[in-house]
């Protein structure tokens, strides 16, 4: 890459502030994330990399926030919904292809019975609630502190709280991830620490007439990957189907990111309702919710409400489907390249923190993973997260763009691995690495 520049990017970023508050329809777009002093702005992604306006070229581990599991701009993809969409977007009414991508789903995702579909990860964790609360006829939804779930007023608090100094067990206050959310919103949510299991086994003894559903991520995936320890998720199981609570696991994330079998497959948990999103659709707005025939049938006879307009267009079935496709294809070979370059990626750079001797860990598995740099050997739960030197983090990361490697500016993500990263990919990225870590090692 030649000079590093941003010009075109930063007059842009000062036009779009005119018009779009904070110059970006979403916070993780904006300086708020860490796109200090602006974002660059995207000429086009396409494979394993990212071009910005003003010719910069990034092998990119952001994908879309994780969606891009099968490449940026898959062609098979893009072809697909193409020829779909002469048949027109939506109808308000159903059609084949939906039956078909439901279809998939069921044959793919273990605990998948009945399915259905919205547009955001932030809606179907809603209707899950919901229906976990129609089921059980009770009202209080346990999740984890420094677990994001989406924007929704019933969810979207105790993700990230400040811990100040006293880093310790204790879960803090519900606090909302901003103004505007009232109390009263999120008054039926019990806030746990993750990876405690006397913490969960207390709370359900105590609660069990109260409580209707667990949410879980299961890997944590929005504190920088914190996967569930030995036990853990097969403790919540059990728990969960002897005192009547649903167990939900929302794999907005991790849904297809291990294997054809998602989170729920490679951990060999059975939840009862399971929220997709991201990786299902390739980029393309689909989320999809299923799980026990049983609860979902609450939907058929309007028990519990739902709706939408633009529900299981023909842009979101058919990159559904198309995805679908592609990850299907030869039982799921595609994992096989896509864990192949994310292990040679993660090995070489623990590698080379071993051989620098810097104090860094890397958690996560082949295609989704993130660097924290931390005293610990290893992270159980957010406060142990929050031990992780946030701007050193920042200073890695701005200094890998600088090389061409584009990273998630927020220690909270991870860095994506898609079917389109090449050996040449990783090669180029590691080379970066070690740049950087000894650049680092000279300057702090
Ligand atoms: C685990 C999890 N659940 C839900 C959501 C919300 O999904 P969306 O951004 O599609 O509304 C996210 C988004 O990052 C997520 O990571």
């Amino acid at each position: 890459m030649g000079t590093f520049s941003t010009e075109k990017s930063r007059k842009m970023y000062e036009r779009s502030l005119k018009f779009i508050p904070g110059g970006a329809s979403s916070a993780s777009r904006t300086p708020l994330e860490g796109y200090k002093p602006y974002p660059i702005f995207i000429e086009k992604a396409e494979g394993s990399k990212l071009y910005d306006i003003d010719g910069n070229v990034f092998i990119d581990y952001l994908l879309a926030l994780g969606p891009t599991l099968v490449g940026n701009a898959n062609p098979k993809v893009i072809n697909f919904v193409s020829e779909e969409i002469k048949k027109g977007v939506t109808y308000g009414l159903p059609y084949e292809l939906q039956i078909s991508v439901a279809e998939k789903l069921i044959k793919n995702v273990p605990c998948f019975e009945k399915v259905s579909f919205m547009n955001s990860g932030s809606e179907v964790v809603q209707i899950a609630m919901r229906l976990a609360r129609a089921y059980t006829k009770k009202d209080v939804i346990i999740k984890f502190e420094g677990a994001y779930h989406g924007w929704m007023d019933s969810v979207a608090h105790t993700v990230h709280p400040s811990l100040g100094v006293d880093a310790d067990k204790k879960i803090r206050d519900k606090m909302p991830i901003g103004s505007g959310i009232p109390e009263n919103s999120y008054k039926d949510i019990m806030v746990l620490q993750w990876n405690d299991i006397q913490g969960i086994e207390e709370a359900i003894k105590r609660d069990r007439d109260r409580i209707a559903a667990v949410i879980v991520d299961p890997c944590m995936c929005n504190s920088g990957i914190i996967p569930p320890e030995e036990g853990y998720l097969e403790k919540i199981r059990e728990l969960t189907a002897e005192n009547d609570i649903v167990f939900i696991f929302d794999e907005v994330i991790t849904g297809f990111r291990f294997d054809l079998h998602s989170a729920q497959g490679h951990f060999g948990i059975m939840p009862d309702l399971t929220t997709l999103a991201k990786a299902v659709g390739g980029g393309f707005p689909v989320a999809a919710y299923g799980g026990k025939a049983e609860i979902m049938d609450l939907l058929a006879d309007g028990t519990v409400f739902r709706a939408g307009t633009v529900n299981a267009n023909r842009v979101a079935m058919g990159a559904a489907y198309a995805t679908l496709e592609i990850l299907e294809e030869g039982n799921g070979r595609i994992y096989d390249q896509i864990n192949r370059v994310g292990k040679k990626l993660t090995q070489g750079m623990e590698e080379i923190i071993a051989r620098e001797n810097i104090q860094a860990i890397l958690t996560g598995f082949g295609t989704m993973f993130q660097i924290h740099f931390t005293p610990l050997t290893r992270i159980r739960n957010y406060p142990e997260f929050c031990r992780s030197d946030k701007d050193k983090f920042m200073d890695f990361r701005n200094r890998m763009l600088t090389k061409g490697i584009f990273i998630r500016p927020s220690h909270f993500g991870e860095l994506y691995l898609s079917a389109a990263h090449t050996d040449e990919d990783i090669d180029k990225t590691l080379e970066a690495f070690e740049d950087t870590i000894k650049e680092m090692k000279k300057e702090h």
